[in-house]
């Protein structure tokens, strides 16, 4: 039998902490060590992670009680991965972290396989990208690498559903607060804007984030402004050059049907990142889509497919789940 890597988590009672559960007790190549909480230190992971009843008898155990294994995920809040990182990283030669603490950190190769596949292949350190980062980078990538757009007057709005701000509770996510909510909370100033000018290599992006009734899934809309017209072919054609080889990326533009664009519930629980646009040639404008459910394409399974590369599995591994409909 082929060797499997110990992997373990670090505020595995989380949203994203749970989704990496989901998917990596699936892994054929991975055997879980360790999964943290200091709240339900003790309890079984279905207590917290009710779809994994009868899959898994893993109790969570405090971060205190950790002990080395080949990878460890984090999977804590910003500012407390950093505050754990030197007694953390001591504990696995492969550190694979998701919060926002560590993608501007030249130690850490950005988890993007897209854009950084060869470097994830020999990194010890990798960083995540946030959700809403990975939907605009992979959306707009090919117009920025190729220099095809005016770079500072791209304007992005992203829908975003709940499970995006965690498992925390807050008001702003208490039922009758959030229930049918349309609600715009990052007009200007997201945290996610740093990351995605680093990587798109621009000074400048305008972009508002606006909470919605969803679980699951983000939505980005981009317009972006063509230095020179493009047809529509011409657009194909760029998307199919930059992602031709690309698993998890496909390109949604129909003439006709319900489904015509990207929409996130159609990638719900999968790692895809479906995309998608519009030409506006009055105005030399192109509507830029992009769909992913945060927690996997923005979240877990983008570590995941990362992972995969890192210890030389087939990139899907593990990341198959075709997604539901209807659903
Ligand atoms: N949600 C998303 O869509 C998404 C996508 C991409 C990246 N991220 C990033 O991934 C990270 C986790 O996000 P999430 O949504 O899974 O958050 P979450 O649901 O709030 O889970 C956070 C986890 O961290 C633990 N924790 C909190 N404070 C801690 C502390 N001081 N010491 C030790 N453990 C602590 C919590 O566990 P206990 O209280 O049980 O210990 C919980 O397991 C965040 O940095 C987030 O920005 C989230």
């Amino acid at each position: 039998m082929k060797k499997k890597i110990k992997c373990s988590i670090v505020g595995a009672s989380g949203y994203t902490g749970g989704e990496l559960l989901r998917l990596l007790l699936f892994h054929p190549r991975v055997e879980i060590s360790q999964i943290t909480s200091e709240t339900y230190t003790g309890k079984a992971v279905s207590f917290i992670h009710p779809n994994l009843r009868k899959i898994t008898d893993l109790k969570f155990t405090s971060i205190n009680d950790l002990k080395p294994s080949d990878v460890l995920f984090i999977t804590l809040p910003h500012y407390r991965s950093q505050e754990k990182f030197s007694q953390l990283k001591k504990m696995a030669q492969v550190v694979i972290d998701l919060s926002q603490d560590f993608r501007l950190d030249p130690r850490f190769v950005y988890g993007l396989a897209e854009l950084h596949r060869a470097e994830i292949k020999t990194a010890n350190y990798i960083a995540g990208a946030g959700c809403n980062a990975t939907a605009v980078i992979l959306g707009l990538y090919p117009f920025y690498k190729n220099n095809l757009i005016i770079p500072e007057q791209t304007v992005v709005e992203a829908k975003i559903s709940s499970s995006a701000a965690g498992r925390q509770l807050s008001l702003g996510s208490h039922h009758p607060e959030r229930s049918g909510a349309v609600r715009s909370y990052k007009p200007t100033g997201h945290r996610h804007v740093a990351e995605i000018c680093h990587q798109l290599g621009v000074k400048n992006i305008h972009f508002s984030a606006t909470a919605i009734e969803m679980v699951r899934g983000i939505l980005m809309t981009a317009h972006v402004f063509l230095k020179n017209p493009l047809t529509d072919k011409d657009i194909w054609n760029l998307y199919r050059e930059t992602y031709k080889h690309e698993p998890f990326i496909r390109i949604i533009k129909q003439k006709t049907g319900v489904y015509r664009y990207p929409e996130p519930k159609l990638v719900r629980g999968t790692n895809y990142c479906d995309i998608g646009f519009e030409i506006d040639k009055e105005t030399n404008r192109v509507v830029v889509m992009a769909a992913i459910d945060n927690l996997v394409k923005g979240a877990a399974g983008q570590v995941i497919q990362a992972f995969n590369l890192r210890f030389g599995f087939n990139e899907t591994t593990g990341l198959e789940f075709p997604g539901l409909h209807p659903c």
